[in-house]
């Protein structure tokens, strides 16, 4: 019985590939009830996840998402937590963007947490994290002195090292990162078990760093509104996903996103979806092999053909959705402490 029917569902797809999408996933939205605009998700397992956002908030869930634990970090209830890396029900770092930039870790589930890194230059403003490993994370924030502001930890946060100005963090006039869903930048062992960093920028200029070298990226630009938001690379076959837009007019699905692969020289090539997400995106992930997803301001898009072809399933505004470390549940996170979760199969209501 069930076999035939995802066999149905097999042949549906390859019938209309484009069309049954919105059937076949939707989003469940939790209203947590906070006033809180979420921008940081870490889904550790299908059932702990963890939100950061505004006014110092960070919500926890240890049950798939049913119930939520929130909090208020003391003495940081001002602050703006745009990004969030947790490990386990008990161990996360979120990061405040600025004046100072701050990033705190905690190790008792929330209740207490340590200032790990504290930078009070003029000017600061911290964009995402990224870990390839509990033990291995980066930071970056916007330009100081014209180069990328870049921190790097190799005891899970306990400290930081911040990165010389060098060519390969220069930035242009005009060119820095978007804090929209703390995914523009991906910290990534590669074969040898080396750590290599690729990121995308976003502003006057939109740029894709892969092996320290800067390559444009055919992605809207030109405006503080424009450019690249997020990213996402298989390492293991050098390929992914870039979407952005213009957060000002989030419905214009013109250039907003691009597909890559690197190749064995580290040259990148792009090609441009055939069918883009329905507007601007702050966030893309990989949510199965060939399988991605992307939300933004002005809904949510799934592709099943790694990146060629996306459909909108959901026009609920997120900032933000990760799929579990471990597992296999997709989250969603947003403003007005808004919570989703993908749904596969959902009975038409
Ligand atoms: C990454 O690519 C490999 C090789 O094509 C594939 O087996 C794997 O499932 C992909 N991973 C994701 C997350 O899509
Ligand atoms: C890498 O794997 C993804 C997911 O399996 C696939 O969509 C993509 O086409 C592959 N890219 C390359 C260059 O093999």
């Amino acid at each position: 019985m069930h076999r035939l029917f995802i066999w149905i569902i097999g042949i549906l797809l390859l019938m209309c590939p484009n069309r049954l999408l919105a059937q076949i996933y939707c989003i469940k939205t939790v209203e947590s009830g906070q006033k809180t605009s979420l921008r940081g998700l870490s889904v550790v397992s299908d059932q702990v996840i963890w939100v950061s956002g505004s006014a110092g908030a960070v919500g926890k869930s240890v049950d798939g998402g049913i119930n939520w634990e929130w909090m208020k970090v003391k003495g940081f209830e001002q602050r703006d937590f745009r990004d969030i890396e947790a490990f386990d029900e008990n161990t996360a770092c979120i990061m405040g963007i600025a004046e100072p930039a701050i990033i705190l870790k905690t190790m008792d589930g929330g209740k207490t947490w340590k200032t790990v890194f504290t930078d009070s230059t003029k000017g600061m403003f911290l964009d995402a994290m990224s870990f390839a490993s509990q033990q291995n994370g980066i930071v970056i924030g916007d330009p100081i002195d014209g180069y990328h502001f870049m921190a790097t930890t190799q005891n899970a946060g306990d400290t930081w090292v911040i990165t010389k100005k060098q060519l390969s963090n220069k930035a242009l006039a005009g060119e820095a990162f978007f804090a929209s869903s703390g995914t523009n930048i991906q910290l990534v062992k590669d074969k040898k078990g080396s750590l290599q960093y690729v990121f995308a920028t976003g502003g006057k200029y939109s740029r894709f760093n892969v092996n320290q070298q800067y390559v444009e990226l055919p992605i809207v630009q030109g405006k503080e509104s424009t450019g690249a938001n997020s990213m996402v690379l298989n390492e293991s076959n050098q390929s992914g996903m870039i979407v952005g837009g213009d957060f000002a007019q989030d419905t214009i699905a013109h250039h907003n996103s691009i597909y890559f692969n690197i190749d064995k020289k580290g040259t990148v090539h792009f090609t441009a979806p055939i069918v883009p997400p329905h507007g601007y995106r702050s966030c893309v992930t990989y949510i199965n092999k060939n399988s991605l997803i992307a939300c933004g301001t002005s809904g949510t898009d799934i592709s099943l053909d790694g990146g060629k072809n996306w459909e909108l399933i959901d026009s609920t505004s997120f900032h933000v959705v990760q799929k579990a470390k471990k597992g296999n549940a997709v989250f969603f996170a947003g403003s007005k402490g808004r919570i989703g979760r993908l749904e596969f199969m959902q009975p038409i209501k």
